[in-house]
């Protein structure tokens, strides 16, 4: 398959349905801080994800744009977040200065919690979805992103900082930080798009090891990414005592150590066959990504 014809439409889907939701017709500046970060770009990988893994089931992911939408605003905004001198201390981010580097430390705060918000109220907004699959997917997209997800994982991010974790923790952390939002898009998608319980299982199975292996990847290009093709620095995990795949192990090992969980994600959509061709394509495309 093209998948880079495919990332590129489903994709601008994304960005269509957000760019007519996001920080339009509001009462303040926060309005101008939202849509500056959402609308820089980005990958729009949990969007498209939460739609291929509907299609994979056998229904049709375009249709649930509104949640697709909402886990990026809540991914945005924890990059906001993430980037904010309390945090990492990032200048750049999808080639842009950072949000609190344009419009200021209050302002790139009140936009993520703006971003956080206003998703809820976009994912339930979502039309054709009988009320208790709604109910369950927006709580598993909360839970995800809350202190036993996303959140929760950013906190244990920095208080790991210029510690040695054992590999059970680091797996644990990176489940966490971004695994968690990719659990929610994939299973998210799979339950909205009518998977049976073994369905949703597999697939469930699929994101954590997905997640776990994206933020392994994200590790390495920390280290040897070209930053003009990222669209963010590289060398900052070293520089803020991170705790990563690579500063706990070695790049070879971390290297390894992705292609590895990325194969075990890959076998893991093997009962699907045909139907799995979208993320599997997109897992290999993982293996050598640039950004
Ligand atoms: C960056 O996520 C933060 C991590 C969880 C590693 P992405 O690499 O998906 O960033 P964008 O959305 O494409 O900017
Ligand atoms: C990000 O991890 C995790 C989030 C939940 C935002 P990183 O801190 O490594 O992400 P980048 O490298 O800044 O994109
Ligand atoms: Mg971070
Ligand atoms: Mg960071
Ligand atoms: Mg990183």
């Amino acid at each position: 398959m093209d998948l880079k014809a495919y990332l590129k439409e489903r994709g601008g889907l994304v960005n269509q349905f957000l760019d007519e939701v996001i920080g339009r017709g509001s009462i303040s500046p926060v309005d101008d801080a939202m849509r500056y970060s959402v609308m820089a770009g980005g990958k729009r990988l949990r969007p498209i994800l939460l739609m291929a893994a509907a299609d994979c089931v056998g229904g049709d992911g375009t249709r649930y744009l509104p949640v697709a939408a909402g886990l990026e605003m809540i991914h945005t905004y924890s990059l906001i977040h993430d980037d904010l001198p309390e945090m990492d201390n990032d200048d750049y981010r999808r080639g842009r200065l950072t949000n609190h580097k344009v419009f200021g430390h209050a302002m790139a705060v009140l936009a993520g919690d703006g971003l956080q918000s206003q998703a809820f109220e976009v994912m339930l907004g979502q039309t054709g979805v009988a009320p208790e699959k709604l109910i369950e997917v927006v709580k598993l997209v909360a839970h995800c992103a809350g202190p036993f997800g996303m959140d929760g994982g950013q906190a244990l991010d920095i208080t790991s900082e210029g510690k040695k974790l054992t590999l059970a923790q680091m797996q644990q952390l990176h489940e966490a930080k971004t695994g968690a939002l990719f659990v929610a898009s994939i299973r998210g998608g799979a339950i909205l798009g009518g998977g049976s319980e073994e369905e949703i299982a597999t697939l469930t199975k699929f994101a954590r090891l997905f997640g776990l292996a994206f933020q392994i990847t994200d590790d390495i290009l920390d280290v040897e990414g070209d930053e003009a093709v990222m669209g963010k620095k590289a060398g900052m995990d070293a520089l803020m005592n991170k705790s990563t795949y690579v500063t706990l192990f070695s790049l070879e090992k971390a290297k390894e150590m992705a292609k590895e969980t990325l194969e075990e994600a890959r076998r893991t959509l093997s009962p699907f066959g045909a139907k799995a061709e979208v993320l599997t394509a997109i897992t290999e495309h993982l293996y050598n990504r640039k950004k």
